[in-house]
Order: structure tokens, then C-alpha cells, then sequence
């Protein structure tokens, strides 16, 4: 018996996460996929969106929509080592624990293929409905010229978010608060990578083009 769609995915949304650990388990995505600058774009006017760029592996049309699967991998199957999943899920649970509509456009092999899990229209088919987007659809997606600009890479965009406006009078300020709890969450929990140390690949990370420092937690008081 498969799980029904809307009810499986309206459940995930209430797993723990807080905007700084789903913000985080998409990075932990980019840095699997070998991805040397993340991109966090916090949007806080008109239609409000989070978007998350890496210029990683990227994906293909096959690999995207496994990608999109809730449950992509076996968790019981040996990981590559530097694979920082185990679950199958973060993609998928972490988006949809902020939003409503979940936009994945990946760039591999000069192809660019954009997928997307929307709620609402889940809720209207009651099925598994991933929309495969156009090249209409994609060029409405907020940074893909930026993600054109990469050889390869992968554009996480978090849109309706449901989540994080409700009962907030002042989106754009509280927006704000968000970001830092983000920005402090990340250079604590990549530290190393931000650093670059020995043995581990350097990545940076950027929000809103400001460049986090790491934070060591063994210097933390
Ligand atoms: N930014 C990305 N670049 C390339 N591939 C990605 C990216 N994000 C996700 N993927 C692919 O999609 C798959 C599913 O990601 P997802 O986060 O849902 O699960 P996971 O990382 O395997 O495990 P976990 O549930 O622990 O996060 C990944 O295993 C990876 O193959
Ligand atoms: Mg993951």
C-alpha cells in the first residue's frame, strides 16, 4: 500500500525542524554533491521565498526526480564516504517544513531540469504529482540566472512559506531574525568546512552575499 500523498506529506511537515536545521540539511546536500559556494537568499518583500544555489555536481532529469522521492536512497545501503545523508528525506521533509512549494533546478551537462513539489496541487490531485517544470516555468524561478552562470550546480527555492509568516505583522523584520538564528546555526555546524581544515574541502557560504565566518564550538564558553 503506497502512503497517500497529501496526507504523508502534510504529516513530515510537522517533524522537529526549525528554519536553521532545514536550512541546514539542504547545505549538508550541497556539500555531499561537492560544492565549493553555497548561495542562501533570504527574500522577504512581495511573494517571499528562501532560495539555497550551489555550484556542486548537479543533477540530472533521472536523478532529480529520485531526488524528489520521499525515500531516495535506502537508508541501509553503504554511503560514499564524505556522503553526509542517511535518510533519503532531508530535501524533501526540511523544504517542506517551511513551505508549501518546494522548487529543485539542477544543472548538469549544460542541461538545466527543474522539479517542483507543490502542496496545493497535491492536495487537488491526491497523488504523487511532481511537476516537471518548462523552460517557462524555470525562467520565472528567482536566481537561475545565477545558476546558468555555473557549470553545474543545484538551486534549492522554498516559496509559500507558510510557515515562517504565520502570525508575524512584520515579515521583513522578523525575516531578519531568521537569518541570523540561520547564519549562527551554519558556522557553528560547518565550521570545519568553512575553514577549510586539514583534510576537508573548503566550502563557503554565503547569505545574502555576506560570507559566514566559523565558529569553533571548542572556543564557545
Ligand atoms: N544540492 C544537491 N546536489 C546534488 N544532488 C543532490 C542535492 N540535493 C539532493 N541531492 C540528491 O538527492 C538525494 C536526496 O536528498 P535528501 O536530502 O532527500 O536525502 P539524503 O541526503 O540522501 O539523506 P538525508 O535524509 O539524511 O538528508 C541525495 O541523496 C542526492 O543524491
Ligand atoms: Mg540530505
Amino acid at each position: 500500500m503506497p502512503p497517500n500523498a497529501p496526507v504523508l506529506m502534510e504529516a513530515t511537515r510537522a517533524i522537529g525542524y526549525s528554519i536553521e536545521t532545514a536550512v541546514a540539511d539542504i547545505v549538508d546536500n550541497s556539500v555531499t554533491a561537492n560544492a565549493t559556494q553555497v548561495h542562501i537568499m533570504f527574500f522577504p518583500v512581495g511573494n517571499p521565498y528562501v532560495a539555497i544555489m550551489d555550484n556542486g555536481d548537479g543533477m540530472n532529469k533521472d536523478e532529480i526526480k529520485n531526488a524528489m522521492r520521499y525515500g531516495s536512497k535506502n537508508p541501509l545501503d553503504a554511503r560514499a564516504l564524505g556522503d553526509l545523508g542517511r535518510f533519503g528525506l532531508g530535501l524533501k521533509t526540511a523544504s517542506m517544513s517551511q513551505c508549501r512549494r518546494l522548487t529543485v533546478i539542477s544543472k548538469k551537462c549544460d542541461e538545466i531540469i527543474g522539479a517542483q513539489w507543490d502542496l496545493d496541487f497535491i492536495e487537488s490531485t491526491n497523488d504523487w504529482s511532481l511537476k516537471l517544470l518548462n523552460s517557462d516555468d524555470v525562467a520565472d524561478i528567482p536566481h537561475i540566472g545565477q545558476l546558468k552562470e555555473n557549470n553545474t550546480g543545484t538551486l534549492v527555492v522554498w516559496q509559500a512559506l507558510d510557515r515562517l509568516s504565520l502570525g508575524e505583522l512584520n515579515f521583513d523584520q522578523i525575516m531578519g531574525k531568521y537569518m541570523d538564528r540561520v547564519r549562527e546555526h551554519l558556522s557553528l555546524v560547518f565550521h570545519r568546512y568553512l575553514s577549510g581544515e586539514q583534510g576537508i574541502k573548503k566550502v563557503e557560504i554565503l547569505m545574502n552575499n555576506v560570507r559566514l565566518e566559523p565558529i569553533d564550538p571548542f572556543f564557545i564558553g
